[in-house]
């Protein structure tokens, strides 16, 4: 079985799964953060040391004004819920994108939590949250150059060092629910060797029996990283 360090998912099909119910895009979402908080649980008690869940990314400023203005202040609502459960369970909470551009009231509700869990060795729960992958790989060009590091000198390790998971280690595994077979603009530099794995269940209806499902294919994965996989002596 391959180590399983870092577990990485996109958390797809809300919209849909609550559209096949004639409900609202805004149920499906709220499912969503039900399943949220029985995959972290779960993870933890795996003994996962990272999951990442892509929350909202960047492109996601352009759905409608209404169902962004939702997404937040479910978050909020999720976050200050859920801040007890973190501590209890000790699970340290990152963000990975640009929290600058997020509303006030989620910012603070987000700082509260990432301060207060910042003592917690558990897990590490990173929400990717107005994340961009291309943009993260941009802001980390523009890092090194500010930090005028000469050319020569900038290693893969020198750069990851400016990416938002910095000190993270690279994700073993991507899953994403929903039937899209597509990154769209997750972890860009850190996938280059994740295994992916794409199931058609819509994120409110992954729950423990999933997942064991997808870290079942996973464990019979080889990564051979570019070697020919032979054990060498
Ligand atoms: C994922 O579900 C949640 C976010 C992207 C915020 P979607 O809202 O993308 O659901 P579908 O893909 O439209 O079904
Ligand atoms: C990716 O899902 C982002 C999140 C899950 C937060 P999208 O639903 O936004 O991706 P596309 O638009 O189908 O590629
Ligand atoms: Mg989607």
């Amino acid at each position: 079985m391959p180590p399983l360090t870092h577990l990485a998912i996109i958390m797809d099909g809300n919209g849909r799964w609550a559209k096949a119910r004639g409900l609202d895009r805004s149920a499906g979402h709220k499912a969503g953060t039900e399943t949220a908080r029985e995959i972290v649980r779960e993870c933890r008690k795996l003994g996962i040391p990272y999951l990442t869940l892509y929350t909202f990314s960047k492109e996601n400023w352009s759905r409608p004004k209404q169902e962004v203005g939702f997404l937040f202040n479910l978050l909020r609502e999720f976050l200050s819920a859920e801040l007890p459960s973190l501590l209890e369970q000790s699970i340290r909470l990152n963000v990975l994108g640009e929290m600058d551009e997020l509303p006030m009231a989620t910012r603070q509700v987000l700082r509260h939590a990432v301060d207060k869990t910042a003592g917690c060795t558990g897990m590490n729960l990173n929400l990717a949250l107005n994340y961009s992958g291309r943009l993260e790989i941009l802001r980390a060009c523009q890092a090194v150059l500010r930090k005028g590091v000469r050319p020569s000198d900038l290693t893969e390790d020198v750069f990851a060092a400016e990416l938002y998971t910095a000190g993270m280690p690279d994700p073993d595994i991507i899953i994403r629910t929903s039937g899209e077979l597509r990154l769209s603009n997750y972890l860009l530099f850190q996938s280059a060797y994740s295994e992916l794995y794409f199931t058609d269940v819509a994120w409110p209806d992954f729950h423990g029996p999933e997942l064991q499902t997808a870290l079942a294919d996973y464990a019979a994965r080889q990564r051979r990283f570019g070697t020919t996989g032979e054990q060498t002596a």
